[in-house]
């Protein structure tokens, strides 16, 4: 028992949830005893890495004593010669997770207002708010950004705004044109921050490519990942793309080591298989259409998404049907987290997951 603790955390974090990830696997096989369980809850790659990828963690291995090189620089020249970009605007992080923490630490102060949409991913809200920083939240309309409502969010307290394109968790994307307008018009003396996670699964030609604009747009700032498509999601390993002088300042308050040895190796070799990537995203949208159509079967509907998941409305607890689905040995999402509380939110899984997932909602929904 410890003895009782008065010392008082910094009043910014007093009302911060912790984050709470999908359940992994082997705790739902220890706490339900099941011996198959297949996780379709946080977007994760369902076939793996790529074998360049594999080959290359091992071959780093060998090189664990070391530390990693603090810039990735390796990595940024492949990226940027990839991307068509300088290597000076790019920052490496432990996932892009860390770019999101690494950009309001550097810019959010006491006071300051961020723009984000009502609902997206949570990280930028919790960010925000351990700088001591103010969240303004515009509703989602049909489960996509309202931009126009973002736009008249800005006054002269407003200092960053995020657009996940696609939003996580409704998988909507932004139209081309749309997103091209609302970047003319937010003042240079706002920070744009487009999350593009889930990139490489957009497979609409209505979206916006908004790395030819970042030499125009100094408060642009792109974030990408080696999570989803790429399959290192265990790795941490995430990027920024953004004017120099912001990568700067995020350099300065970045841990030296900010990622690994394996991760960089495997992210440099994960470049090299274009290959890998776009069958996985092909497999991505056969998976992603069969669910729809099912889910249209089954009587549901779902938010129109361009990414490797799909938020699915049951018109009941999602709740129930999580704790359901568990039970059947299926994990998803309840959308109770994710601020619909009568959806699940599931990832695209292989077409072996896809079917098991559909008996298992079909016969919950059916008890
Ligand atoms: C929209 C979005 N951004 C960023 C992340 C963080 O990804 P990572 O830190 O693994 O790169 C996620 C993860 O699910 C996400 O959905």
């Amino acid at each position: 028992m410890h003895t009782k603790n008065s010392i008082p955390t910094r009043r910014e974090i007093e009302h911060i949830g912790i984050y709470t990830p999908g359940k992994p696997v082997e705790e739902v096989k220890r706490e339900l005893g099941l011996q198959d369980v297949i996780k379709l809850a946080s977007n994760e790659n369902p076939n793996g890495c790529s074998p360049l990828a594999k080959e290359a963690i091992i071959l780093e291995l060998s090189h664990t004593a070391l530390y990693p090189e603090s810039t990735a620089p390796e990595l940024t020249q492949k990226l940027a010669s990839k991307l068509g970009v300088d290597q000076a605007c790019i920052i490496t992080g432990n996932g892009s997770d860390e770019i999101i923490h690494l950009l309001t630490r550097s810019y959010i102060r006491a006071g300051d207002e961020a723009i984000m949409a009502d609902v997206t991913f949570s990280r930028y809200e919790t960010n925000v708010q351990i700088e001591g920083g103010v969240t303004v939240t515009v509703p989602l309309i049909d489960g996509a950004h309202d931009l126009e409502g973002m736009l008249r969010a800005i006054n002269h307290r407003t200092r960053m705004i995020f657009v996940c394109n696609p939003n996580n968790p409704t998988g909507t994307i932004v139209g081309e044109q749309e997103l091209f307008s609302f970047i003319q018009k937010v003042p240079p003396h706002v920070i744009l921050v487009i999350d593009e996670a889930y990139y490489e699964y957009v497979q609409d030609s209505d979206y916006l490519q908004t790395l030819p604009h970042l030499h125009q747009y100094a408060n642009l700032v792109v974030l990408r990942t080696f999570s989803k498509i790429h399959g290192l999601a265990a790795l941490r390993i995430g990027y920024g793309i953004m004017h120099p002088s912001l990568v700067q300042s995020l350099m300065k308050v970045k841990e030296p080591f900010n990622t690994n040895r394996l991760a960089q190796a495997a992210a440099i070799a994960a470049l090299d298989d274009t290959e890998f990537v776009n069958s996985c995203a092909r497999l991505n949208d056969e998976g992603r259409t069969y669910l729809q159509q099912e889910i249209t079967r089954i009587g549901l509907t779902h938010f129109p998404s361009h990414a490797n998941f799909l938020m699915i409305h049951l018109n009941r607890s999602g709740n129930d049907v999580f704790q359901a689905l568990l039970a059947e040995g299926v994990i998803v999402r309840s959308g109770s987290l994710l601020g619909y509380p009568e959806t699940i939110r599931v990832s695209i899984g292989t077409m072996e997951e896809n079917t098991a997932f559909i008996q298992a909602l079909e016969k919950v929904l059916g008890a």
